[in-house]
């Protein structure tokens, strides 16, 4: 696995806090960036959807290069048939990519493709790949593409914008997860997107997630910093099993 490093780098520092740029204010978005580094997050998700996957339209591969960070770039592409967009987004410095296995008829092929890529910021880095879930799409989907995966995410929320409620079953379809990567002997991250605020991202880390995406909820009240903060040691506290039963 070409990203075995990669992967072995955030597996080691789980649970992760990924921070949503789609919420940020892209007028002060470079000061924001120097807050949540300092806040101590390490992955910006960037939600990339064409209008056609979902209803709302944001960024593309220019965006993605164009934002200068030190932070790991995970690119969330919930965009029709990637196969052959993926390139841009390689090449616009992509850390970790996901797809929707409900966006493409040929899921496998999309993640060989992406295993053989090479990382633009880093040759030896290597690219992470993941596959994403809807709410509504079912687990099993995942099971022959699990060889082809470090990470698989589910949806808490149905795409298309932030700032939406966190979907209750999420917790029971993690749980569900979990269980099938451990009959698979693969390891592989599991991440969660959508819905998490400074009130449940205890109980999403408790549940064991090792990827947790957050986006408006850091971004609320302009204070980034302090949100942020308040989101890496919420989710530390609940992973130790302080804060919440672990499950
Ligand atoms: C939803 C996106 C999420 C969303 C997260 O389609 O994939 O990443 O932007 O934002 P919040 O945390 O506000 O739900
Ligand atoms: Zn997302």
């Amino acid at each position: 696995m070409q990203s075995k490093a990669l992967f072995d780098q955030l597996r080691q520092k789980t649970p992760l806090v990924s921070v949503g740029v789609l919420s940020a204010d892209l007028m002060s978005l470079g000061s924001d960036l120097e807050l949540l580094e300092r806040a101590g997050v390490e992955l910006l998700h960037f939600d990339i959807m064409d209008g056609c996957f979902c209803p709302m339209m944001t960024v593309g591969p220019g965006f993605v290069k164009a934002v200068k960070t030190p932070l790991l770039k995970d690119v969330h592409l919930m965009i029709d048939e990637p196969l052959d967009k993926l390139e841009g987004y390689v090449a616009a410095g992509a850390d970790m990519i996901t797809v929707h296995v409900e966006s493409c008829r040929h899921t496998h092929r999309v993640l060989q493709e992406l295993g053989d890529a090479t990382n633009a910021n880093d040759s030896a880095r290597g690219i992470l790949r993941g596959v994403a879930l809807n709410p509504g799409t079912p687990l099993e989907t995942v099971l022959p593409l699990i060889d082809e995966v470090e990470m698989v995410f589910l949806l808490a929320v149905n795409p298309g914008w932030g700032g939406q409620k966190f979907i209750a079953s999420t917790q029971r379809r993690r749980k569900q997860l979990k269980a099938m990567i451990a009959e698979s002997g693969r390891e592989i991250l599991t991440g969660v997107d959508g819905g998490i605020t400074r009130e449940n991202i205890a109980d999403v880390a408790a549940m064991g997630a090792d990827i947790i995406v957050t986006g408006s909820a850091v971004f609320r009240g302009n204070t980034p910093l302090e949100n942020a903060r308040f989101m890496i040691s919420a989710a530390d506290d609940a992973a130790k099993g302080l804060g919440a039963n672990k499950t």
